[in-house]
């Protein structure tokens, strides 16, 4: 343990094992890895969009949110002295999620301690949020939005910069984390390429509250991901990272042997069409795209499929190593 001051952040973001929430990721993020990444102490996160119910059944998001509640509770009686992390549902704010007003009021009524929202701030999201004791924290890639998202109500911020997994922002983490903190001192994460403790301390130093790490938990046993996905996430590192709008209609950050393997050259990808994003099937992803695999600069620290347990024990471990390193350079 560190001796953290976290009093000026939410309650749901105080008591952290280490200051870290796992980030939504789409179709790998189930309630087996968002219990694991709760029990180990972090925020668990999953998109609503990955609770996927067939036509004419009950909403598969309902059951989801019972079993990760009941599960943490269990946890919690039996553990009083090491209490699960609160978990966190992402929201696809975009025109084209047609399920989200269904979707915000079954999070309502389950009282979901911590939102995530992407791709579009909307006071009405928000609002849901609040109306059940819940925290919002918006993702963005600059300030701009970053302002737009606080404006519209969102609790905190979540900065995604350069490296990051899924749909990248462009700007140094140096850069987006010191413009935002010239005006804003709520509660703010730093997303891309935090695969490490000692990167969870760079942006600790950097004047974030929290690190946001994703691409790491793809090569976990609790992910929903093929074995071949996980592998590639161990064996590879940065230079395998290739940014592209192609697939989704916005830049995102995928592994280069996926591409290849999928029959196209990695180098030469052509752009798309922003206006092409389309979430009403959960993805802006199409089908042909399946095995196009996404992920952040981070990898190369991944050398192996683990558990959760395994990889939040390895970054508590560096991060306390990388604290007290520096903390000698400064002790009087
Ligand atoms: C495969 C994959 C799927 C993702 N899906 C989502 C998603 O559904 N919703 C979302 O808000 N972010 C999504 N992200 C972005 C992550 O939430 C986060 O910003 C990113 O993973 C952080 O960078 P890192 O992977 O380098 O740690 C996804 C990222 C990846 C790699």
């Amino acid at each position: 343990m560190t001796k953290r001051d976290d009093s000026h952040l939410p309650k749901a973001l105080q008591g952290l094992r280490i200051p870290m929430v796992a980030s939504p990721l789409f179709i790998i993020s189930v309630p087996d890895l968002v219990i694991a990444q709760c029990k180990a102490g972090i925020v668990g996160s999953f998109p609503a969009l990955n609770a996927r119910e067939a036509e004419g059944e009950p909403p598969l998001l309902e059951a989801w949110l019972t079993q990760i509640t009941e599960e943490l509770d269990r946890h919690n009686q039996a553990n009083p002295d090491r209490p699960a992390a609160p978990f966190a549902v992402n929201q696809i704010v975009h025109r084209s999620n047609t399920r989200l007003d269904r979707d915000l009021e079954i999070c309502t009524r389950h009282k979901v301690p911590i939102w995530i929202t992407s791709l579009g701030a909307r006071v009405e999201v928000n609002e849901a949020a609040h109306s059940c004791g819940g925290i919002v924290l918006h993702d963005i890639i600059n300030n701009t939005f970053a302002r737009k998202a606080i404006e519209k109500g969102a609790d905190g911020l979540i900065a995604v910069a350069a490296g990051a997994g899924g749909h990248a922002g462009q700007q140094s983490p140096f850069a987006l984390i010191r413009e935002i903190r010239s005006w804003f001192d709520g509660p703010l994460l730093l997303s891309g390429a935090i695969a490490t403790g000692e990167a969870l301390l760079a942006a600790r130093a950097l004047g974030a509250d929290l690190g946001y790490m994703g691409s790491p938990f793809i090569a976990t046993r609790e992910a929903n991901a093929q074995q071949g996905y996980k592998d590639m996430i161990a064996s590879s590192g940065a230079e395998d990272i290739v940014t592209s709008s192609l697939f989704t209609g916005v830049s995102g950050n995928y592994l280069k042997p996926s591409i290849t393997a999928a029959g196209m050259d990695a180098d030469n990808l052509p752009d798309a069409d922003a206006s092409s994003m389309n979430f009403s099937s959960g993805s802006s992803k199409p089908k042909a795209w399946k095995e196009i695999w996404g992920a952040g600069q981070g990898i190369g620290a991944v050398q192996a499929v683990t558990d959760v347990p395994t990889l939040v024990d390895r970054v508590e471990r560096e991060y306390i190593a990388a604290g007290k390193r520096l903390a000698a350079e400064f002790a009087d």
